[in-house]
């Protein structure tokens, strides 16, 4: 298992290049499954999570070709059974029985285990493939749907916490394929939604209202192939921003959509950093320590729960007492007791974390415990005191491509060891 080894005190500056979003070519790459024709995905980043979609995508049949950052899908003959042994890997998994079941008019796909960041269950993904006609079951650990006759519906998408971005896109992928008009009220709006939606449309389905909490979506006979280029990965810039802003002096982030990062820089601004962006460029100006800050997690466009970790490590040497109230996964704080193995002052009441700016955080040996609260680990040991050595680093892997290189080349003294 490789570890990371973070030499803080150094200052970052100068320009790196964001990545392909994670969460936007994994629900493309299932929806590819939708057409017998080949599709053609761009700006794919090279992280395992992208791995195992491309597995499962094998595993049910497609051809699949990958050539640097392009993708190539021909699934010209599937079969409908998504086993424990590739589904147990990633939870994102789940989103090829919308397609599934919009082209097959049935899927089996072992049901998603538990998570650290928190509950995770996918009520709302079933009570839409219900509403659109299929029977669920689930039996020995498989969701297995089937639905003779899909048929258009009126589908509630918001929950206990909110709307659910998975379960939008899952019913979506779903309803392009069924008799006459579906309406998911309450749906997601992330920009990842739009992305899905956009590729939707360009195999040829009629899908309106994305990124809106009201999306219409036309049933179609079939779709056809199509090429498509990913969005940025926003939680890659957001998190390269907070880098920038606990020890930069000013960097460049390129290929971005600044329009996906308006909560992440206003918080930033609160706290005293300078944000300046481009069509495709965000520069942020450090400003040594931060402002306190109040901050809530909230569904898109609100600031969002995938940078809540990173937040808690710049507020760990913040003047004043800040307080990150998690409202997605209340119980998504896995990195606090990291963070105070390093010296940071937190305390945890309920789904809020209360903590208390100190002068100083040390380096030592953490264990990361999930994707984003192993960047926000990175993140504080570039500003502690002496090395901090960042264990499991395979959580990091799943969502960050070269995150260390990338560090690297804005000046932080930052080793990757292999296969400890
Ligand atoms: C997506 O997960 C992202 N993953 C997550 O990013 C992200 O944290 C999350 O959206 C919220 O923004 C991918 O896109 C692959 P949800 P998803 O369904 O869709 C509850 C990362 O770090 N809920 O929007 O699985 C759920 O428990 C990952 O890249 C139900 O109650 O999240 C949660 O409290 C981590 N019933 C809330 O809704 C359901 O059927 C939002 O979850 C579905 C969800």
């Amino acid at each position: 298992m490789d570890k990371i080894l973070v030499h803080g005190g150094k200052k970052l500056s100068g320009t790196v290049n964001i990545s392909g979003s994670k969460n936007s070519a994994l629900p493309i790459l299932a929806a590819t499954l939708l057409t017998k024709e080949e599709c053609v995905i761009h700006h794919v980043p090279d992280l395992s999570d992208v791995h195992y979609m491309l597995q499962i995508l094998d595993h049910l049949g497609a051809q699949v070709e990958r050539a640097s950052g392009t993708v190539t899908v021909k699934a010209e003959k599937v079969t409908t059974d998504a086993p424990y042994e590739i589904v147990r890997k990633m939870r994102a998994s789940v989103c090829v029985l919308g397609p599934l079941l919009g082209r097959e008019r049935e899927a089996t796909v072992s049901m998603p285990g538990g998570c650290v960041i928190g509950d995770r269950p996918i009520d709302l993904h079933l009570k839409g493939f219900e509403a659109l006609g299929a029977a669920v079951r689930v039996v020995g650990g498989d969701v297995k749907v089937l639905a003779p006759q899909l048929k258009g519906a009126v589908i509630p998408m918001t929950g206990k916490f909110g709307s659910t971005v998975l379960g939008t896109d899952n019913v979506m992928m779903a309803a392009v394929l069924a008799e006459g008009t579906t309406v998911i009220d309450g749906a997601a709006e992330e920009p990842e939604v739009v992305d899905l939606a956009n590729f939707l449309n360009k195999m040829g389905a009629k899908v309106e209202g994305a990124g809106t909490r009201r999306i219409i979506i036309e049933g179609v006979k079939e779709l056809h192939g199509a090429e498509h280029e990913v969005i940025p990965d926003r939680i890659e810039a957001g998190t390269f921003m907070v880098a920038a802003a606990i020890c930069g002096t000013e960097v460049r982030l390129r290929r971005v959509q600044p329009e996906h990062l308006g909560s992440v820089a206003q918080a930033l601004e609160r706290a005293g950093f300078r944000i300046e962006t481009t069509k495709t460029t965000v520069t942020v100006t450090g400003n040594g320590d931060p402002t306190s800050l109040e901050l809530t997690t909230e569904t898109y466009p609100g600031f969002p729960t995938d940078m809540q970790a990173q937040m808690c490590a710049l507020l760990s040497r913040a003047k004043g007492i800040s307080t990150v109230t998690e409202n997605i996964f209340p119980q998504r704080f896995m990195h606090v007791s990291e963070l105070k193995r390093m010296g940071a002052n937190i305390t945890l009441e309920n789904n809020t974390a209360i903590i208390n700016g100190v002068n100083a955080l040390s380096g030592a040996p953490v264990m990361a415990s999930d994707l984003r609260a192993s960047a926000a680990l990175v993140l504080a040991g570039l500003r502690a005191e002496g090395v901090t050595e960042v264990n499991r680093v395979y959580h990091i892997d799943r969502g960050y491509e070269k995150i260390d290189d990338k560090l690297r080349q804005l000046g932080a003294n930052i080793q990757r060891l292999e296969g400890l």
